[in-house]
This record gives C-alpha cells, sequence and structure tokens, in this order.
C-alpha cells in the first residue's frame, strides 16, 4: 500500500478513537453531569433570583408548601416541566438522572 495512504489511515483511526473515548458525534459527553453542574447550566437562571416565581435554592419559605409533595412529584415537575418552567428546565439533552441530581443540589447542595 501507498505509504501516504497509510499515514492517512492511521491518522483516520486515531482520530475516530479520540472521538470515540471523549463521547464526541453523539452530542453530548462521555460522562453524565453531576448536580452543581446541571444547576449552574439549566436552572440557576430562573431559580437563582426567583425568575417567575421559581423557588429559591437555600430559602426555606419559598420551599416550604413544595417539599412535602416529596422528591419523586417535584422531579415529575421537573421533568414535565410545571408554570413557568419548561420541561427539564429547557434543556432536553438531559437524562433523568441529572435532572434529579441537579434539583437534589437545588434542595440540599447549596447552603
Ligand atoms: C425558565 C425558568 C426555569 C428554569 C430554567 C428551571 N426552572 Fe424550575 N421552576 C421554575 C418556576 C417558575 C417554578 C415554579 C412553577 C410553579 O409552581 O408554577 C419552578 C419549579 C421548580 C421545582 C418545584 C416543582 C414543584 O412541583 O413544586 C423544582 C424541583 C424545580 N423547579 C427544579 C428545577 C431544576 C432541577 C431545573 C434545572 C434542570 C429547573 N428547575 C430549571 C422556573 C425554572
Amino acid at each position: 500500500m501507498d505509504r501516504f495512504l497509510l499515514a492517512l489511515l492511521m491518522l483516520m483511526l486515531a482520530q475516530w478513537a479520540a472521538a470515540a473515548t471523549l463521547g464526541e458525534g453523539k452530542g453530548r459527553p462521555a460522562r453524565e453531569l453531576n448536580g452543581r453542574e446541571v444547576y449552574v447550566q439549566t436552572c440557576a437562571m430562573c431559580h437563582a433570583n426567583g425568575v417567575g416565581g421559581a423557588p429559591r435554592p437555600g430559602r426555606a419559605a419559598d420551599w416550604a408548601e413544595r417539599k412535602p409533595s416529596g422528591t419523586a412529584e417535584l422531579l415529575v415537575s421537573v421533568l414535565r416541566g410545571k408554570g413557568g418552567m419548561p420541561p427539564k428546565g429547557g434543556n432536553a439533552s438531559l437524562t433523568r438522572d441529572e435532572a434529579y441530581v441537579a434539583m437534589d443540589f437545588m434542595l440540599n447542595g447549596v447552603k
């Protein structure tokens, strides 16, 4: 085989391997995001300042009427959307787990 072609083939293989490791091409990073990351990227724009009546993390009064319904119910609100909140906070690429850890971060992580 022509040496140039061989080199080209090797290069393509290397790039394919790198892309596969990074999880590129699926439009998502290879790992799921943690709660803080999802919160910062997707939820904080509304929840940090209570935009549209969004309950604010760390403000017990904002959550007083919501928390008793339980995390499963609250997660359904996040996944389906509620009032001024679009489904998954408007980030359709979030997995269910990412939505959950972001919610958990909101409820327990922000002090
Ligand atoms: C566009 C603004 C917006 C974004 C982005 C947003 N929210 Fe909300 N969220 C709201 C509003 C407004 C409410 C209050 C809805 C209501 O009770 O009518 C709310 C309510 C909630 C509730 C309480 C639901 C209930 O049943 O009482 C949770 C939990 C929540 N959001 C989590 C999240 C998480 C997690 C994210 C990020 C993945 C997120 N939100 C992104 C605006 C937003």
